[in-house]
This record gives structure tokens, C-alpha cells and sequence, in this order.
């Protein structure tokens, strides 16, 4: 029986032409139960986007989970015999998105054995067609963890610093390895070979003389060596048109070793493939294969807009917002009807491709996020309490204040021997703070006015920001700790990066020029 075209929906569609694809290409349908053990993810945590995880109890009293990830799965169950084995799936997985669980389509492709050039460029092709069949502008972007694993090993680091790295590496956060690099007294030279990774972007030809310039050791040049011939495999194949490389795309060094790569669809304000080669993965499972795959994230789909040209500015209202827009002025993005007296939200100046927005300050990371602002101005409390999934591309030396624990004149935290009661607005930040010391404390999440529950008894101590000191010393209160120092960022969508590179590094290389000449 045939189906008519008009009966199936746009995912359906989606799923057909590639599942057609990649059995094209002799990979075969690999189904599985939608339930494992726990024990399977409780293990392998770091490899999961999110530790949230349905469980439920299963027959014999086994704890069991809804399967949040497809991969491994198929690694757990994969006979280690000799030969590859060249699966694809299309299966739901469980994950939180916000406030819920969801229910998330994925089609993906997973090489099983010895993985050679040839085949990862095979995968690589099958990931841009992929993109292709999904949407008619898109961009495939490749990164090399064993590139970045060298760089890292050029240090000597501990897990902490290494990870703390890594984390910076993804976000293209210059200022925050300088620091970093400075708290630690790590080498110059490394520092700046870090801060050069990260601000690359393009395709191989446009990045490879700086890659060979940064090259440390035997472990980057391996992987240049492995670029290389990865390059030549994809531009033999003309269905290939252009890939760039973007370093900044990092995954779990445990779980990563080679080529790792992310699709992205303009007007999807998130990566809708992610892929790579994870033979360490195989390791920890006992297998001597190789492997390489990828996922596609067909829910994201829907999410899809129009394309913009104009680039959107969510500004935190404000004092902080007035200072930020006059950096955006000063840079040369002025947009004078914002001095009107009204309560209009946007401003727009077409001549200068930009639009203003004005938003509540522990928004701005939320609207760029979810690309509804393609870059903005968020202070680092904002961004170290929500960890959004954004670029920070700069530190504008604004709105500067310390993150601090303060609590009574009297009050001493060594002596007070019960659980510690904080109250804050950053229970995150909080948390974490307390773990590293490895205290127990009792969080007393409040909005406002923080100052107030040590005068009332409602906690021992506050964790908040304190900028002149003021309202601490008019509410006889004291900071006894910096927790960290703040200043207000310019962050941006990791995606509406890619697609408006020009004019993103434009603005970001003028304002960096200013701050630089203050
Ligand atoms: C912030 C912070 C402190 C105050 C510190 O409050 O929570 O209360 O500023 O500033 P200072 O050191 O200059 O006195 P905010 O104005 O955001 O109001 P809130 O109490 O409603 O959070």
C-alpha cells in the first residue's frame, strides 16, 4: 500500500528519507526495549546530558529507568566480535527539558568496529546529508577532542582544573581562562594557546596555519594528522559541500578521544545532531572496538522560526541595561529612539542590523538561550546560578560586585556546629560553594530583601551580592567571605553565533577594542 505524501506529518517525513538514507549506505535497523537498569546510566552519568532520570521498580524489585540515551544501550549490548557492524535507530528517549520530562524523538547511526578514515568521513558525510535532508541552511561543525586533550596535557592539571577548563573551552570564555589561568599560575604560553583555540572558527583552510601554530605535542599533532586526512577523505565526496571547525565543541574527555562533531539548522536555536568518536566509551565497557555516531534531535523541529537579518540585544532593565547600552553606542550600535520617554520594550535601528530589547535581568540569559536574543547582557551571578547553554564572549566591566556570605556582626561559622541555615536567591551557587567545603547547610530560598533573614532569625547566614556594602552595614550585617566576583557579560546564542559569525565578531571585536582602551 502506498501512503500519499500529505498524510504524513513533517517528522515523519523526516524520519523516512533518513532511515532510507542510511540504509542506503548498508546500515541496518537496530530496535531496543525502552527500559534498562538504572545501574547502566548511574554508572555512566557524565556521558548523559542530564543525571535526571525517570526510574521505576521492576519485576524482582530491580531499579529501572526510561531510557534517556540511545548509545548506550547498543554499546552494552554490542557482541565484541571482529568485523563492523553498521546500525542505525529510531527510538524515543526521556530527558527533562525545563520544568518536565519529555518524551524526545531521536534517529541516529552508530559504526561499531575498526573505524578507519574512510569510515568516519562516511559518517561525517552521512551527518551533512543528514542536515541536508532537514533543512536548506544549515552547518556542520567539527572539533577534535585528542586536539584539545593535548593542549590540556601541555599543563600540568588536576581533574578539577581540567574539567573547570573544558567547561570554559565550550563557553568561548577568554576572560574566565585568563583568570583561571592566572588563579592557578599556569604558563602564559598556554593561556594563550587556549584563547586562540577557542576564537576559531571556519573551514579548514581558514583555520589550519593557526592550528599547526598551536600545535604543543605528539597528541595535537596526531590529531592535525587525523584533520588532515579527514579533510581530504570529505573533499573528495562533492555531496560534502562546506564543513567549519569550531573547537569550542567539547564532550567528556573519559567518554571522547577523536572527531566530534554538531549539526545545527538556521532558525533552530539549538544543535539538532551531535556525534562523535567514542572508542573510551568502548573501554569502559570492555570492548576492544572502535566506534562513531551521531544523533539527530527531531523535536527540536518544531522549534524552527524565520530567519532574522537583524541581530536581537536583550538588555537587563535598568542601571546595569543603561551602562550596557552605552557600551553598545560607544561601539558604534546606537539606537536613539531608545531615549524616549515611554514603555516601549523594542527599539530597532535597521541601518545598524540591530534590535534592542529590554527584559527583566534574570531573564536575558533565558531569552538567549532559547534564541529568542541572539547575543545579551547578563551578570555572572545570573549565568553562574542557571548555567545556560550560551557563548560568553566577553566581560564588559560593568555592574561589578561580589557574590558574598554574610551574616550578623557576632555570627562565626566555625564555631556554629549545627547544619548551617543560608538564605538566598542562589541556592545553586550556594550549594555549590558549601559542597567544596563540604558542609551541610539548609537552603532557605527567598526573592528579596535577603538582608533581613539573620535579623529575624530566619537563617544563620545570607549568600548574596553585595555591591557598596550599604545594605549589609545599614542592616548591621557582615561579609565574611567573597565567594566570587561579579561583572555583567556579553553572551551570546551558541547557534545564532555560527549563522551570523560576521556580524557577531564584529560587534564583539568593537566593543572588545573600547573596553581594552578604557
Ligand atoms: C541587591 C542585593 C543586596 C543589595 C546590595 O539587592 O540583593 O540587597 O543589592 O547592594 P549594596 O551592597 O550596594 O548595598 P537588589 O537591589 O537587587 O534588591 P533585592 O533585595 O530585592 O534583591
Amino acid at each position: 500500500m502506498d501512503i500519499s505524501d500529505d498524510v504524513l506529518n513533517f517528522d515523519e517525513k523526516a524520519i523516512i528519507r533518513l532511515r532510507s538514507l542510511y540504509r542506503k549506505f548498508g546500515y541496518t535497523q537496530y530496535k531496543m526495549s525502552r527500559f534498562e537498569e538504572y545501574g547502566l546510566y548511574a554508572e555512566n552519568k557524565s556521558f548523559l546530558a542530564s543525571g535526571e532520570i525517570i526510574t521505576f521498580t521492576g519485576a524482582g524489585g530491580k531499579l529501572m529507568a526510561l531510557r534517556p540515551d540511545v548509545t548506550l544501550s547498543i554499546v552494552k549490548n554490542l557482541e565484541d566480535d571482529d568485523g563492523c557492524k553498521k546500525i542505525y535507530y529510531n527510538e524515543n528517549v526521556y530527558k527533562p527539558d525545563g520544568f518536565e520530562f519529555k518524551e524526545q524523538m531521536q534517529v541516529g547511526l552508530e559504526c561499531l568496529g575498526d573505524i578507519d578514515v574512510v569510515l568516519m568521513g562516511e559518517v561525517l558525510m552521512l551527518a551533512h546529508r543528514s542536515l541536508e535532508l532537514l533543512g536548506e541552511h544549515f552547518r556542520l561543525d567539527i572539533s577534535h577532542m585528542g586536539y584539545i586533550s593535548g593542549l590540556l596535557h601541555s599543563e600540568e592539571l588536576t581533574v578539577e582544573q581540567r574539567a573547570e577548563l573544558l567547561r570554559l573551552v565550550g563557553e568561548k570564555n577568554a576572560s574566565g581562562l585568563n583568570m583561571l589561568c592566572a588563579e592557578y599560575g599556569f604558563d602564559e604560553c598556554f593561556r594563550d594557546r587556549l584563547t586562540a583555540l577557542i576564537s576559531l572558527y571556519g573551514t579548514y583552510g581558514e583555520i589550519k596555519p593557526e592550528l599547526r601554530r598551536l600545535s604543543v605535542n605528539e597528541e595535537t599533532e596526531a590529531a592535525l594528522r587525523e584533520i588532515e586526512e579527514i579533510h581530504e577523505v570529505l573533499s573528495r565526496l562533492d555531496s560534502v559541500r562546506e564543513v567549519n571547525y569550531d573547537f569550542s565543541i567539547v564532550n567528556d574527555l573519559s567518554y571522547y578521544s577523536g572527531v566530534i562533531f554538531q549539526g545545527y539548522i538556521e532558525g533552530i536555536p539549538a544543535k539538532v545532531l551531535s556525534g562523535g568518536r567514542y572508542d573510551r566509551l568502548m573501554r569502559k565497557f570492555g570492548k576492544r572496538a572502535g566506534a562513531v555516531g551521531f544523533a539527530v534531535y527531531l523535536d527540536l523541529l518544531e522549534r524552527r522560526s524565520p530567519p532574522d537579518e537583524i541581530i536581537n540585544i536583550a538588555l537587563p532593565k535598568g542601571r546595569l541595561g543603561d551602562k550596557a547600552y552605552g557600551i553598545f553606542e560607544a561601539a558604534g550600535y546606537g539606537c536613539p529612539a531608545i531615549y524616549e520617554e515611554s514603555r516601549r520594550l523594542v527599539f530597532e535601528n535597521k541601518e545598524n542590523g540591530i534590535r534592542f530589547f529590554w527584559v527583566k535581568p534574570s531573564d536575558v540569559a533565558k531569552y538567549v538561550e532559547r534564541g529568542a536574543a541572539d547575543i545579551g547582557v547578563a551578570g555572572k551571578d545570573i549565568l553562574l546560578e542557571y548555567s545556560p547553554d550560551v557563548y560568553e564572549l566577553l566581560d564588559l566591566g560593568i555592574g561589578k560586585c561580589r557574590m558574598c556570605i554574610a551574616a550578623e556582626q557576632g555570627f562565626s561559622p566555625e564555631k556554629h556546629t549545627r547544619v548551617l541555615r543560608v538564605a538566598t536567591k542562589y541556592p545553586n551557587i550556594a550549594r555549590d560553594y558549601y559542597e567544596k567545603q563540604g558542609r551541610a547547610i539548609d537552603i532557605i530560598g527567598l526573592n528579596g530583601s535577603i538582608e533581613l533573614a539573620p535579623i529575624l532569625g530566619l537563617s544563620d547566614v545570607i549568600v548574596d551580592i553585595v555591591e557598596t556594602g550599604k545594605t549589609l552595614l545599614e542592616n548591621k550585617l557582615r561579609p565574611f567571605t567573597t565567594i566570587v566576583d561579579i561583572s555583567a557579560r556579553l553572551i551570546s546564542n551558541k547557534v545564532s553565533y555560527k549563522f551570523n559569525f560576521d556580524a557577531i565578531s564584529k560587534l564583539c571585536g568593537r566593543i572588545g577594542k573600547n573596553l581594552n582602551g578604557r
